[in-house]
């Protein structure tokens, strides 16, 4: 059976069984920060297992595109040197959703590989793993599938670490998870290796073709399992090594799809040997370079981007080792694309724009592959040891763009081994020198570094002096005079910089003659940048100046500051640990948390966070500020931001009553919570999947908003004519006269519109025997004509009827035959020709049509034409 026939039986098998098929979702996770890339069928129905997210069916089945080159399951290492080990794979699954459980999976997969209509592997050349301690599945196995006890493996725990086993299986180290059962091939005493389970079971002869997972649990980051709404399964078979078995071969490189593409990357190697290790890596390389790209990844120093740039450049390595001239490896898209683009049209789709990509990352590397290559021997041709040094290592790196994985391979080849340990020594120190040059660097393009670090003195003062350090003009270290814009960096300083979501601190810096306007102060490695510009004076460095905050602003703040720590611990409480800060905004006006959580708030669980936030306000308790080292911190029970970067020494703000708020946190704060006065939200709403964001004011802003809220209510009340108290009834009573008034005129219009028809029925010429109406009914809408029409048509038995009306510079025309001349009559047809008269177009049924125009002085003149219309049109 050929690769894609195997594709589409399995697909259509499960679908025969009830399940919908799902198209492959993309390399890149969608929403999911925890995945680097799509690593298994599951990961697009993650939320469908977590009970999160309803797909509408409750099976499916899917071939999912994988890579796993990055991240927990990462498999580069190994690619090309084993038979089975791919950085791009494709994943064949079912899975339910609540629906089926263990019984039924397992009988799928058994009758799927055994049944002859299917795909009939011998069953004595199958064996299973099932978890220690699953009874459940062991009993299937042995009792209702009948495989003897003899080739049931059970397989516990690693070093009596709970979970860790290869019969449980997890995504990563959060999310769904749960015991599985795995399926073997027995490739026979021709290949070295022992079952599952004994010693040599990393031999080729027993091969995991199938993995059966029982989702049971959702693993969050503490650690804890939870249980699932209801027990589902994920199952995941490996394309290429089920293919293997079938088309009798041991290799997944040996199958129809893989002898195909060595075929091809031989040839635009000039022919070499397609049975060699480099060839394999090429062949499994150019498989996921070409997909992540399709999948909008592209190539980087960093991320997503970085992986796909080591694998290519791994490619153009091994190309090179294997006398490749210029550039061959984007040259594979096409052959590529032709083996898989059926079942992958997005890769179709994408392939002009793989090869130009590809064809760019090499050329790029290739004009640094050769002499980074030189350095390199050099190096092995001096060395006494079987260790390249780690300087040797970070130079290929720095230098050349050579990857560490890729000096490994190189090594490897040799016989040699890294210093990793010199080489990340070497990195750190340039990270040291980049952080240095970076920020002035950059930001400020003066090439400026400063020793040393601003001292904060701000936590309980609004003014200080302090010493000028620098000062800098458009990137240019020099003095700043009169209405020129600078900043000033100073020894000390009582301003705020811009950190941890607080904004940076306005003010004044003053000296005697001189004066400078702050409007922003940002912090740049240890230094506090004064933005703003100079009002009077000169400014330059060694002057003493006088610096004063802006006090209102900070003192507002600070509520902001201090209520945001309150509602974060409230929203831990209300809604649960897994509540996390994702970004915070506080500014004088307002606050804005973002955090972890599945669902809106509902306005109930507002309630309460709110109501908890205003009962510490109440409790009027100090904040209280430890600076501390980190472990003591975490003793107290200090909660850190996740990606948040602390020094040695931290300082942790405690508020609220009982410990209820414990945070690591350098920002102003409040005395006593009391100064927060009020805390009101002012909205919740969704900002991305799994993320929501609350804006919230505290103090006068809250009182203000109360204030506004009440003056609305006010006016409304006023203008129902009733107390605020009684305004909400005032309202629905209103509303409800409101469409009982509706009801009365729709009633009344239908009984104008049939006086109205029975006025115009009078009023019917005779054409040719045939009854004709033609009326301007002035305010009438489309309904009003639309039933006039009908009426007319009913009343007359046998007539053609125009309707118009203008309102607004906007003409509406109908036009009615009845059935027994629309024959010779056409609705349609009159309603083309009239149309236009009134500067537009119209058209419909044969008995009725609808039209209108944009030129209401036509008006009379289209009703006039209504009668020679007919007159051409009708017999004689
Ligand atoms: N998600 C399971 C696996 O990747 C089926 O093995």
């Amino acid at each position: 059976m050929k690769t894609a026939e195997l594709r589409s039986a399995f697909l259509e098998y499960f679908r025969q069984n009830g399940h919908t098929i799902v198209p492959s979702s993309s390399l890149v996770p969608a929403d999911d920060p925890t995945l680097l890339f799509t690593n298994a069928g599951m990961n697009q129905f993650k939320d469908a297992f977590l009970g999160r997210e309803d797909r509408g069916y409750t099976r499916a089945v899917s071939s999912q595109r994988c890579v796993r080159a990055g991240g927990k399951h990462n498999d580069l290492e190994n690619v090309g040197y084993t038979a089975r080990h791919h950085t791009f794979f494709e994943m064949l699954g079912n899975f339910s959703f609540g629906d089926y459980f263990k019984r039924k999976a397992i009988n799928f997969a058994w009758t799927f590989l055994t049944d002859p209509q299917w795909l009939g592997l011998t069953a004595e050349k199958l064996w299973v793993t099932v978890y220690q301690t699953d009874e459940d599945a062991y009993r299937i196995w042995n009792e209702e599938i009948g495989v003897p006890a003899e080739r049931i493996v059970r397989i516990g725990d690693e070093d009596g670490v709970p979970y860790k086993s290869d019969n449980f299986w997890s995504m990563g180290d959060t999310g769904p998870c749960g015991p599985c059962s795995e399926v073997f091939y027995d490739h026979g005493p021709d290949v070295a290796g022992g079952p599952p389970g004994s010693e040599d079971e990393d031999g080729d002869r027993y091969i995991e073709i199938w993995n059966i997972v029982f989702m049971q649990f959702n693993r969050t980051a503490d650690g804890v399992m939870h249980d699932l709404p209801s027990p589902s399964v994920d199952t995941g078979m490996g394309l290429e090594r089920i293919a293997a078995v079938l088309q009798g071969v041991h290799s997944n490189y040996e199958i129809d799809l893989f002898q195909s593409l060595l075929k091809s990357v031989s040839e635009a190697l000039g022919g070499v040997d397609p049975e060699q290790a480099s060839v394999r890596v090429i062949a499994d390389h150019i498989r996921s370079c070409s997909f992540l790209i399709a999948d909008g990844v592209m190539p980087s120093n960093e991320g997503r981007g970085f992986v796909l740039r080591r694998i290519t450049r791994r490619a153009a390595r091994h190309g090179n080792k294997l006398g490749a001239t210029g550039t061959f490896f984007h040259k594979l898209v096409q052959p590529l694309e032709a083996l898989m683009g059926e079942a992958y049209p997005e890769l179709t789709k994408a392939r002009p724009q793989i090869e130009k990509i590809l064809k760019q990352e090499e050329e790029q590397f290739a004009r640094t592959l050769e002499k980074g290559l030189r350095l390199l021997e050099d190096d092995i041709a001096q060395l006494s040891g079987s260790e390249i040094p780690g300087e040797t290592v970070f130079t290929l790196y720095d230098t050349y763009g050579f990857p560490v994985d890729l000096t490994n391979d190189i090594a490897r080849e040799r016989g040699l081994t890294l210093d990793l340990e010199g080489y990340e020594k070497a990195m750190e120190a340039q990270r040291e020198r980049a952080r240095a040059a970076s920020k002035f660097g950059m930001d400020y393009n003066a090439g400026l570094s400063l020793e040393g670090e601003t001292e904060f003195t701000g936590y309980g003062n609004f003014e200080d002096d302090g010493e000028v350090r620098a000062v800098l003009v458009e990137g240019e270290r020099r003095a700043a005079g009169v209405g020129e814009r600078a900043v000033v960096v100073l020894d000390r300083t009582p301003f705020y910089g811009e950190s941890g979501g607080q904004v940076g601190d306005t003010g004044v810096l003053s000296w005697s003659g001189g004066r400078f306007e702050v409007e922003d102060t940002q912090k740049e490695d240890g230094h506090h940048l004064h933005i703003g510009r100079v009002v009077a004076g000169t400014v330059e460095p060694g002057m003493t100046l006088h610096a004063e905050v802006n006090g209102e602003r900070r003192a507002h703040t600070a509520l902001n500051h201090s209520a945001t720590h309150l509602l974060h611990a409230a929203l831990r409480t209300v809604l649960g640990e897994h509540v996390a800060q994702k970004g915070s905004l506080v500014n004088a006006e307002r606050l804005r948390f973002d955090f972890s959580h599945f669902e809106a708030v509902t306005a109930e669980e507002l309630e309460r966070i709110e109501r908890m936030v205003n009962e510490q306000v109440r409790a009027n308790t100090a904040v209280e500020t430890r600076v501390t080292d980190m472990d003591t911190a975490k003793t107290m029970g200090a909660m850190a931001l996740f990606g948040e970067k602390y020094g040695d020494t931290v300082r942790v703000l405690s508020m609220g009553t009982g410990g209820f708020s414990i945070e690591l946190c350098g920002g102003t704060h409040v005395e006593r919570t009391g100064d927060i006065g009020l805390f009101r939200i002012v909205t919740e709403t969704g900002i991305s999947s799994g993320v929501r964001r609350i804006e919230a004011l505290t103090g006068d802003a809250a009182l203000a908003h109360d204030r506004e809220q009440e003056a609305r209510l006010g006016r409304i009340a006023a203008l129902v004519k009733g107390a605020p108290e009684s305004a909400v009834e005032r309202v629905e009573s209103l509303v409800e006269h409101n469409r009982q008034l509706e009801k009365e005129v729709e009633r009344l219009k239908g009984k104008l519109a049939s006086a109205a028809g029975s006025d115009l029925a009078d009023s019917a010429v005779d054409v040719n025997g045939i009854k004709v109406v033609a009326a301007d009914m002035q305010g009438a809408d489309r309904k009003a004509l639309m039933e006039t029409a009908d009426q007319l048509r009913n009343k007359l038995g046998s007539a053609v009827v125009l309707l118009g009306a203008a309102a607004e510079g906007k003409v509406t025309l109908v036009a009615g035959v009845t059935k027994d001349l629309t024959g010779q009559l056409k609705a349609g047809d009159l309603m083309q020709a009239i149309a236009p008269r009134v500067g537009g177009k119209g058209g419909g049924r044969p008995d009725m049509a609808q039209g209108g125009g944009s030129d209401p002085e036509g008006l009379p003149d289209a009703i006039a034409a209504v009668e020679s219309w007919v007159r051409e049109n009708s017999g004689s």
